[in-house]
């Protein structure tokens, strides 16, 4: 089976857009593959960070890889920092790769806008690290959302650079594809339907958490950007807000697009919020009641992640053996 890798990182709770554009895909897929789900919490350190949440966000997120519907037959869920090779990886990986490359990323020119002086060298070496992650693996396929795909990119041209230059005649690490859907790919904030949902949006109204209880869920709803125009309809470039919020619609509800948009091609908001409203509150309860359940027994949730994390380092910790013998280090005897 091929393999597959992907990551959340554990900063404050999921949200729609990490739900529909990533985690609802692992699930769909995992049968046809061997996967590893990790949290990333080294990731999470590389913007300000409160020390006195951060293990419990990291629970947090594993418990709602389960819950989400996660298989422990076929995948592995583990936490990257108990698995000190992607640290190490991550160092001998940042010293082959360019800088300007770095330099270049998207989302690291626009989280540093947004954090000026303060931004540290770990937001720029950020994409190096989530190389390692998935190379360590040698997976053969990432499913993320769209805004990952650079990241990706930017993977593959390390890979090729360190073949080429460490493992010409036998490469060590395997190139990897991104998996990206394409609905859901880009779930967009409730207050502005031109930006992404992002869980550092400052507006906790700019998005719904997958946790959030149903009546918070029917506040956002009924206080999202909206337009005046009746009737509503999919991408339309002038109705950013009126495409997300179908979108959402469609995802949630599980029904095609054609349905949709014959459905509410006649509706005003006042019916469709209620609606949108239900149909999501539906389809998070569910989730949210087996969360509840998993955090009321801890004790399975520290099995499942130490099961994780043996599979994972027996694999990880091959891969990086590879990577040193490649470039010429002797071994700890
Ligand atoms: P993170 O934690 O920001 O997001 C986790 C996943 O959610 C997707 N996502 C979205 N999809 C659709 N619409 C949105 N508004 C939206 N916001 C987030 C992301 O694309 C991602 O798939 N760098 C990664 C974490 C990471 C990783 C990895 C991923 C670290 N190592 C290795 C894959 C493989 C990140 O910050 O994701």
């Amino acid at each position: 089976k091929q393999r597959v890798l992907s990551g959340v990182q554990p900063t404050g709770n999921l949200h729609l857009g990490n739900y529909l554009g990533a985690i609802r895909n692992w699930v769909e897929i995992q049968d046809q593959y061997d996967n590893f789900f990790c949290v990333v919490d080294l990731h999470a350190i590389t913007v300000p960070h409160n020390p006195a949440s951060l293990a419990a966000d990291t629970y947090t997120i594993a418990a709602l890889y389960l819950a989400c519907g996660i298989d422990l037959n076929h995948s592995s869920i583990f936490v990257q920092s108990h698995v000190s090779a992607h640290s190490e990886l991550a160092w001998l990986l940042n010293c082959i790769t360019p800088l300007n490359w770095l330099q270049d990323m998207i989302q690291f020119k626009e989280k540093a806008v947004k954090q000026g002086e303060n931004v540290s060298t770990g937001l720029l070496i950020y994409p190096v690290l989530m190389a390692a992650d998935i190379l360590l693996y040698q997976a053969d396929k990432v499913p993320v959302g769209e805004d990952q795909k650079q990241h990706i990119e930017l993977t593959r041209d390390i890979v090729n650079r360190f073949n080429h230059q460490f493992a010409k005649d036998q490469p060590v690490l395997k190139l990897p594809d991104p998996l990206i859907r394409k609905d859901g790919a880009r779930v967009m904030s409730l207050t502005d339907g031109t930006r992404k949902m992002s869980k550092s949006d400052p507006s906790e109204l700019s998005r719904i958490n997958v946790l959030d209880p149903p009546e918070q869920i029917a506040n956002k709803i009924k206080r999202c950007k909206t337009d005046p125009v009746r009737g509503l309809t999919f991408d339309d470039p002038e109705r950013p807000e009126c495409n997300n919020l179908l979108t959402l619609y469609m995802l949630l509800s599980g029904q095609t697009k054609e349905v949709v948009a014959a459905e509410c091609q006649d509706m005003g908001w006042g019916q469709f919020k209620p609606l949108l409203t239900e149909t999501t509150i539906n389809a998070l309860k569910p989730i949210q009641e087996k969360y509840q359940a998993i955090m009321d027994d801890k004790s399975y949730l520290e099995s499942v992640l130490r099961d994780g994390r043996e599979k994972a380092q027996a694999i990880a910790n091959q891969t990086l053996t590879q990577v040193k013998l490649a470039l010429g280090y002797s071994l700890p005897l």
